[in-house]
């Protein structure tokens, strides 16, 4: 084991200290091993010595769980073989039975053991299994929906208005449910759920153009833009070369010209309304014959690929014009707050089921 000798690439990921690292290799290319290796290092570290039971370790299977500690125990074998004497290795050795690792799913539920006292949570608590949670929480939504028929709220009106179906609760059913798993994915899914709301919360053209996902579509688009303009720029090259498609370049010039003043722009509205009049204002290359027909064909294809590419990102990001698109949103906000209050209201519901 400790014969091994370690790539360049694995000696990288050995050294690294003090961040966050994420190793991405092929199955048996020695992820495990490399993170044996560390952990031995930092166990034995001469300067800042480590014990394995300040170390968590996890993995998401029992086996990958117990393959780790086994390594672990290898190494640690192999060492002591050398230096049977060392008191560190030997400590070591006694900490393993006891140190954390494990599958993450056995750690949450250690930490939750530990610290049930502090915790909303009867002591007795089992982990439910994945059938009877489903079975439980069709039942909270059913009853909440009922509720909240019964309550008429005109939030919560307004969403099965626009998104539901007041004869058959599957389709609200099924947006709760997928909002919960979205928020469950957040550290915080309260406070994600109320934070999302302040998404509809956009008054003006100027907020509009300040939400993240606004902001995340100008660099998309930008992105799609300089795409264009490597094409752009390619094909009038073709055009430039002794034998290239001479006849081509004003056109592709000027095509090329008009892509690099659009990568300029930081405009979102701007720019699509120079994206349109790009495209709708494209011309014809020249039908001249008499050069090389390879290039000419090379040249052409560049300039369709940039075509499409410009109609592309006109669909997917201008279809509709930025204060139709503030209306909407303006429109979605009852509702998306019936709907918020409904994912709040099951989340409390379910965990007190569960309870
Ligand atoms: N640099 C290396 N030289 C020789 N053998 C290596 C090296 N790195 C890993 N190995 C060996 O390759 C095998 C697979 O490694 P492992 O860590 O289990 O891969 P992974 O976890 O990426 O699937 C192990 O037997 C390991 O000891
Ligand atoms: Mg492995």
């Amino acid at each position: 084991m400790s014969e091994i000798r370690w790539t360049d690439e694995q000696e990288t990921v050995l050294r690294l200290r003090d961040k966050s690292i994420l190793v991405s290799a092929a199955a048996g290319s020695g992820k495990t091993a490399v993170l044996v290796e560390r952990i031995l290092r930092h166990i034995m570290d001469e300067e800042h010595p480590v014990d394995l039971d300040r170390l968590l370790v996890v993995t998401f299977t029992r086996a990958a769980a117990a393959q780790m500690k086994e390594r672990i125990r290898e190494a640690l074998f192999a060492k002591l073989k050398v230096d049977p004497g060392n008191p560190r290795l030997q400590r070591q050795e006694m900490l393993l039975a006891t140190a954390n690792i494990t599958t993450i799913d056995s750690f949450c539920l250690q930490v939750v053991r530990e610290h049930v006292q502090e915790l909303p949570i009867d002591p007795g608590f089992r982990v439910v299994d994945e059938k009877e949670l489903e079975l439980l929480s069709r039942e909270v939504i059913e009853d909440l929906l009922e509720d909240c028929y019964e309550a008429q709220d005109p939030k919560f009106l307004a969403f099965i208005d626009a998104y539901a179906d007041m004869r058959n609760d599957d389709v609200a059913s099924d947006m709760i449910l997928k909002l919960v798993r979205a928020a469950n994915a957040q550290p915080w899914p309260e406070k994600w759920l109320l934070k999302s709301l302040k998404s509809f919360e956009i008054n003006s053209l100027e907020e509009l153009a300040q939400t993240d996902w606004m902001q995340a579509g100008l660099s998309q688009v930008k992105r799609g833009l300089s795409g264009m303009y490597s094409l752009a720029a390619l094909a009038k090259e073709i055009a430039e070369e002794a034998d290239g498609p001479e006849m081509y370049l004003p056109l592709l010039t000027e095509e090329c010209d008009a892509i690099e003043a659009m990568c300029q722009m930081d405009d979102y509205a701007q720019i699509g309304e120079a994206l349109a009049h790009f495209v709708s204002s494209l011309g014809r290359l020249s039908t001249k014959r008499g050069t090389n027909e390879e290039k000419k064909e090379e040249a052409k294809a560049l300039r369709n690929q940039y075509k499409d590419r410009a109609k592309e990102i006109l669909a997917r990001y201008y279809a509709q014009e930025l204060p139709d698109v503030l209306v909407d949103l303006q429109e979605m906000r009852a509702p998306m707050e019936g709907l918020i209050a409904l994912t709040l209201q099951y989340l409390e519901r379910f965990a007190e089921a569960k309870r």
